[in-house]
């Protein structure tokens, strides 16, 4: 892939003027939506109405990262509620296939993302089913927390992986993403970059976007 994007998360955005948090990163590629249950990770945040008003109100498309149980009956209520791009964990699906047709049948992006301890080869020959592969780079459930280094060897493999394969699967990192980790990510063979507190802590969070653009080379 020779593209690259940033996708701000707005999980540690200031809730109460979600508006005026979202105007910030308009120049980004897409708002990164954290969709927490309480039982997937020991985190609560949006449900789908949320979202379709975070969807109505944004200028860039939607990145739903769902980090919830039941992936298989809830993850196509966020295809319908506008969301770009919709992406479940492999460890909450029991049908990853099917709920990848379901969800482009809805006319969304669909991602595949994998907690640091789980492997990315069982994935491996299915991975033509999903437009994108995120590699957690921290534990899900918090903004804020530090980049696990041991992440990069996977996300090599994976970009190898993809490319034997003559695929072109987007590969996104997320959790603790920031102007000192963004190289090693891209040269690893990630595409997609999320970052949450390296933006909404930035003074101007359309220059670290730019900062963060150069730096993964895009
Ligand atoms: C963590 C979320 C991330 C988080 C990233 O469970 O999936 O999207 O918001 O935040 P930072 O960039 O602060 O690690
Ligand atoms: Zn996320």
């Amino acid at each position: 892939t020779d593209s690259s994007f940033i996708h701000p998360s707005i999980l540690n955005a200031d809730f109460m003027s979600i508006g005026a948090e979202l105007d910030k990163i308009s120049s980004a590629d897409s708002v990164h939506v954290d969709v927490m249950d309480n039982h997937f990770v020991p985190n609560l945040t949006f449900g789908p109405s949320m979202v379709e008003q975070i969807v109505e109100r944004s200028r860039i498309p939607i990145d739903a990262h769902l980090m919830i149980e039941d992936a298989d009956n809830q993850a196509p209520v966020f295809a319908e509620a506008g969301a770009s791009s919709v992406t479940f964990h492999l460890e909450a699906a029991r049908a990853p296939v099917k709920l990848a047709r379901d969800l482009r049948r809805k006319n969304a992006q669909v991602g595949v993302a994998l907690r640091p301890a789980t492997p990315v080869e069982p994935l491996i020959d299915i991975i033509g089913e999903f437009d994108m592969l995120l590699i957690m780079t921290v534990e899900p459930g918090f903004g804020g927390q530090s980049f696990l280094e041991t992440m990069l060897p996977k996300i090599r493999r994976a970009r190898r992986a993809i490319s034997e394969a003559n695929l072109e699967v987007s590969i996104q990192v997320d959790g603790g993403v920031s102007r000192e980790t963004i190289e090693r990510c891209a040269e690893a063979g990630a595409n997609v970059f999320v970052a949450g507190s390296a933006i909404y802590k930035a003074q101007d969070a359309a220059e670290e976007i730019s900062a963060l653009r150069e730096l993964a080379g895009a």
